[in-house]
Parts: C-alpha cells; structure tokens; sequence
C-alpha cells in the first residue's frame, strides 16, 4: 500500500493521530472538532497553564464550553502536552502557532520557524504537516517545505498544505463546522489527503491550486476588512468637519441591497488578526519593491484612532471648561470587540495611555476583563456597579452588551461614545459626544 493509502485509510477510518500544535483560540476548538469526530487528538502547547487546564479538560477560551472539552478529555480523545515528543506519534500535524509583528511592525516568525523545527526533529514516513497561521504568501514553501523534505519526498512520504484559519471569537453562528475552509496542497497528493482530514470534519472545502494561493486568500479577507474599516473611519472624521452624523450615514447606505457593505468606524482595530495581518502582506510585498499603498493607508488612519478619540474628549472636557489634566475619566470596555475577553492590539490601551500622558486620572469597567498588564496600562477593572457620575466623562471604547446603559447615561456627566452604543438607549443624549 502507497504511503497516501495508509494515511488516507487512517484518515477514513478515524485512527488517524491529530497533533495540533499551539491550542489557544484557534488550536483549541480544532482539537475538539477533530476529538469529537472520533480521531485521538492531542494539544502540544509550550504554556504549561493552558496544558494544565487542557489536562483536566477545563477550557480557557470563552467559545469552548468546559462541558463540550471535558467529555473529549475523560474520554481520552483530547490530551494536552508540553514535550515535543507527542509529535513523534502523529500521523497529522496542524500548527497553530502566533504570529504576531515585531517592534518595527515587521513579521516575528520565531513561533512558525521553531514549530517547523520541532516536527523536523519528530519527523517520519506518511505524515501531514498542515500550516493555519496567517502568515505572507510563500512562508509554506520557503520555510516549511525545505526543513521538512530532507531525505522524505513531498506528496509521497510527506504531505504538507496551507489552511488559513477563519475564527471568528464570540460568533455563535459560524464555527469550524460550517464555515467554508480553504485549502491549498504543496502537491495535488498533498491537497488530497489535506482535503481528506479537513472534509472530515467542516461542512465545504475550497480547494486552491498552491500554498502560495491559500496563504493569499486569508490576507486578502482581512485586508479587505482593514481597508474598509480605514474608510469608515476617514468617512467617520469627515463627517464630524461636515457636521454630519456619520453612524445614520451608514445606516442608511446599508439599506442598499447591493453593491455595498457595512462596516463601522470605531476607536481603532484590535484583536491579533486584522490590525496585524495585512502588514505581513506589505512587508512581503515592500522585499519586491513594490508599496502596498491601500494596507499602508488603512493601517495610518486606523492606528490613529486612539488618537482621535482623544481629541475627542479633549474637546468634550474644554466645552465644559475643564481641562484633560487632574480629571477622572472611566474607559468603559477595553476587550478589543464587543462581549469577548480577548484585549490583544486592544485601541483602549493606547486611549488609556494617551489621556494619561495628558494627566487624566484613568479607571477602567470591563465584566470580561478584570485586570490588564499591557505595556505602561497596569490596571483592575472597577465593579459593574460603579458610581458613573464621579468620572469627569467615560469613554465607551467597546460595547459590551452587558453593561448598564442606561443607567450610565442617567447618571454620567460627559459620555464619549466611540461605537455609536447608546444610540437605542432611551434618554437624554445632551452629554453624549460621538466619534
Ligand atoms: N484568534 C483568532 O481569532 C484568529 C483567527 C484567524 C486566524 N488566526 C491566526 O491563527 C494563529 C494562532 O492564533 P491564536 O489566536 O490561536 O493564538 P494564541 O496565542 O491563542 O495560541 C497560540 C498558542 O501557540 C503556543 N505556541 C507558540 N509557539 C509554540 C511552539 N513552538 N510549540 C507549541 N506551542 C506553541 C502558545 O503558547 C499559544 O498557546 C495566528 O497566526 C493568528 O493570526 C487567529
């Protein structure tokens, strides 16, 4: 039997053994699609808290209920590591590791690189090595591939293949199942046993011709949402010259049943994908001497939100003849998007930073979030129940859903409104201020 028929058939058959390496809010609900479909999973993961909590099948990510992880872990089809030695027993390998940017915005590949060269160091026959990192177009063929076919042939003793990840933390009604998966195979053999395990598991595959093609896919869809957010918040500060309200703006362009798409301005982008992954792009793109002039743009204008928001309280503060300096400003939800506890790139953190280099005195409320340490912001969350009206202004950076509205536009004396939150919320808008 070739290599691909045992490997296939293991897939088939469901005794396939699926490593996933880096188990956080992507690897995690991977783990427990594949460990629920029958196959023997394992999280190998360097962060020896979440193998800890994987262990006794307690989840860390607000989308995995410990009630669907537990059973996969008593069962023994989900474990969790932190030896590389795991990766010797895999028949499938799947690296979800970060990637985030360096202090010069420039790509840190360290996790894909190490990764790679741990699965070298564990390497064997009939093995599928498949990359969900989003990362610049040609990373599967110029870092994994060389370090992976030393002595093994591509698509006959090992398969390799890129699958950009599609995550979407706090959504409740798209998950791995059903959110379409693209694939793209070193080899046509590689695509063919990637499409085997992947189609086990999610509903639709988009197969593409190349590594190269799948790795573009995943940049083009957040570059589209970049870009598109950067528009909105230029449209956003225009508006604001013009007088105009720009949140009824685009609320009435979204009544046009085509050819347009909402998108909403807002006090910056957060999150570890879209204020980060367009810039593996330009990066990319800026070896070939070429300017990636849209991502360039977008990422200007969407990094000077913060900014903006500043100015914006400034203003508000100076119209009630106070000064930024010695007041007491609540930021109110500093997670990076609405209902979630992930603050990774959050724009709070530098709307917090920013006022207080102006001298303000900065309390923070997120029921997600009930302590921060990120850079020069080393804070506690204040109760739900806090007094609104002994701030000087809140600045509502993120709307939760969970937080009392109304009560806080009863009770707070200036409200900077950055998501356009208390527009349903009955009462007296007097001091509300919207970007
Ligand atoms: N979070 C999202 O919503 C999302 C969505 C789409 C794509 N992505 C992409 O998926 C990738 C992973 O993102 P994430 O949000 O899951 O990150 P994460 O930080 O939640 O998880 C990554 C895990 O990898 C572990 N790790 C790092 N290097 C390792 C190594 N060499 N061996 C073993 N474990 C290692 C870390 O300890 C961490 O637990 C990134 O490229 C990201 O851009 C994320």
């Amino acid at each position: 039997m070739s290599q691909t028929h045992t490997l296939l058939s293991k897939i088939q058959n469901r005794t396939a053994n699926v490593v996933v390496i880096g188990a956080g809010y992507v690897g995690l609900p991977l783990l427990v699609e594949l460990a629920r479909e029958g196959y023997t999973t394992t999280g190998y993961d360097k962060d020896p808290e979440k193998v800890r909590l994987l262990g006794r099948g307690e989840s860390y990510i607000g989308d995995i209920p410990t009630s669907t992880l537990k059973p996969l872990v008593e069962s023994g089809k989900l474990k969790a590591s932190t030896d590389p030695d795991v990766l010797r027993a895999a028949d499938a390998i799947i690296v979800c590791v970060p990637t985030p940017l360096n202090k010069t915005k420039e790509p840190d590949m360290r996790f894909i690189v190490s990764a790679t060269s741990e699965i070298a160091a564990a390497q064997h026959k009939d093995m599928l090595v498949v990359l969900e990192s989003t990362t610049y177009p040609g990373t599967t063929r110029e870092v994994l591939i060389p370090k992976l076919t030393n002595g093994y042939e591509l698509g006959k003793d090992i398969f390799i293949a890129f699958s950009p990840e599609r995550v979407d933390p706090g959504n409740a009604n798209w998950g791995i199942k059903n959110t379409p998966k693209v694939l793209g195979g070193a080899t046509p053999g590689c695509l063919e046993v990637a499409c085997s395990l992947y189609g086990s598991i999610i509903n639709t595959i988009v197969p593409v011709s190349s590594t190269d093609a799948a790795e573009m896919v995943k940049l083009l869809e957040n570059t589209f949402r970049a870009v598109n957010i950067g528009l909105v918040n230029e449209v956003a500060m225009m508006s604001r010259k013009l007088g105009i309200d720009v949140w009824e703006v685009i609320n009435a362009a979204s009544s046009k049943p085509f050819g347009f798409m909402k998108f909403l301005p807002g006090p910056g982008l957060g999150g570890h994908c879209i204020p980060i992954d367009p810039l593996y792009l330009s990066w990319r793109m800026r070896t070939l001497k070429y300017e990636a002039r849209f991502i360039e743009l977008a990422d200007a204008i969407n990094s000077n939100m913060p900014r903006e928001v500043t100015v914006l309280v400034q203003e508000a503060l100076n119209q009630r003849k106070k000064a930024v300096n010695g007041t007491r400003i609540l930021v109110s939800g500093v997670a990076y998007k609405r209902d979630v506890s992930d603050f990774r790139e959050s724009p709070a953190f530098d709307v917090i930073s920013l006022l207080e280099k102006l001298g303000a005195h900065v309390d923070y409320l997120d029921p997600h979030v009930p302590e921060v340490d990120e850079g020069d912001v080393k804070l506690k969350s204040v109760p739900e129940n806090v007094a609104f009206g002994e701030y000087d202004a809140v600045v509502i950076v993120t709307d939760h859903q969970t937080i009392d509205y109304t009560r806080m536009l009863r009770e707070a004396k200036l409200i900077v409104d950055t998501r356009d939150a208390l527009r349903k919320v009955p009462g007296d808008k007097k001091n509300v201020v919207r970007l």
